[in-house]
């Protein structure tokens, strides 16, 4: 058995150039899912942690308990290191300058979706930690700029999440392929499960919140309809799976094979998932697990940032399933019915 300490060490030997600075960024983020764990796991027992906080975020969505438990946490974990400059959460309507002469001095920016799927807490399903890391742009010495934030995603040096599932596992990628760590709370060791993790090329699995079904684009329509017709050499009609949680509908997709999709819908004409804090990490886990990300026509890698909380139509997943649903999108143009 491996621990994440050691694999760190280890990937710093292998790649001398892999950035030996970000171990203190995973190091902040794997001390954070500790408590994280440890709160998410006794919610059921402890009145301030279960339902809504009575506050919104940015977007005018109901913040629960756990997500400002979760931004409070994330942020006082990287407020104490030497590594962070900046930090930016769907949770906080503004970047946070960390204006200390150790942060105005450290090289990273760090943007995290601190509770994902947290609707799923009250339910005790699986929910999940994102975070992006990028290198600053502004001269170290100086505070950080929003423009520090708003790059586009292939600029990332790191990306992951933490699912709180019936394990509590972290998976992250500097680049140099994805990995997968499962929490072991008895010694509170998250030990090495799986070195460079892949997406099957192929999938039968299809994630999207059907509900809205009216609501979607042609192409995503035709698709769905393409996902449920019969044909024994595709393995047609996939299976039809979504928890609502990105972090765990992802990764059951990338273990089995699958696509998960959050299109723009007439409610929400960019999608809903935040570019920043959702689909850049999560892209960049995709292709480096040799899948694919896109808004249904261009890279989500590549898609340049104007806002913070920016949202973005979402195709994710198994490589020939997403090229598959991109094919839909462009072969179906709306008719004005939908945006
Ligand atoms: P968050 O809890 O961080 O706001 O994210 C929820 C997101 C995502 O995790 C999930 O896939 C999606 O919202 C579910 O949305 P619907 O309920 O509209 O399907
Ligand atoms: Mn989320
Ligand atoms: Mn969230």
């Amino acid at each position: 058995m491996k621990s994440l300490g050691e694999f760190i060490v280890d990937k710093q030997a292998q790649y001398p150039d892999a950035k030996g600075d970000l171990s203190g960024i995973l190091s902040a983020l794997r001390l954070a899912a500790k408590f994280l764990h440890r709160d998410i796991n006794k919610a059921g027992l402890i009145q301030d942690f279960l339902g809504e906080a009575g506050s919104e975020n940015i977007q005018g969505e109901n913040q629960q308990k756990l997500d400002v438990i979760a931004h409070n946490t994330l942020k006082k974990a990287f407020l104490a290191r030497d590594d962070v400059a900046g930090f930016a959460s769907e949770e906080e309507d503004d970047i946070v300058i960390f204006e200390s002469e150790k942060g105005r001095n450290a090289k990273y920016v760090i943007l995290t979706d601190p509770l994902d799927g947290s609707s799923n807490i009250d339910v005790n399903v699986a929910v999940g930690t994102i975070f992006s890391v990028y290198r600053r742009l502004s001269p170290v010495g100086e505070p950080v700029t929003l423009e520090d934030f708003l790059q586009p995603g292939n600029q990332q040096v790191a990306a992951g999440y933490v699912v709180y599932g019936s394990s509590t596992m972290l998976v992250y990628t500097t680049g140099n392929g994805v990995h997968s760590f499962t929490f072991d709370p008895s010694v509170g060791v998250f030990g090495l499960s799986q070195e460079m993790v892949c997406i099957p090329e192929d999938g039968t699995l299809y994630s999207i919140n059907e509900g809205q079904y009216l609501r979607f684009p042609q192409g995503v329509k035709k698709y769905l309809k393409y996902c449920q017709a019969e044909d024994e050499a595709t393995n047609r009609p996939y299976k039809s799976r979504y928890i609502g949680s990105l972090v765990s509908d992802f990764h059951r997709n990338m273990i089995k094979g699958g696509i998960y999709i959050y299109p723009s819908a007439t409610s929400y004409p960019n999608g809903k998932l935040r570019l920043l804090y959702e689909c850049n990490p999560m892209a960049f886990l995709a292709e480096q697990a040799g899948g694919l990300a896109t808004d249904g026509y261009q890279r989500i890698l590549d898609i340049e940032p104007t806002e913070l909380h920016q949202r973005v139509p979402f195709f994710v997943g198994s490589k020939n399933m997403v090229e598959t649903a991109m094919q839909f999108m462009s072969d179906y143009p709306d008719e004005g019915l939908t945006p």
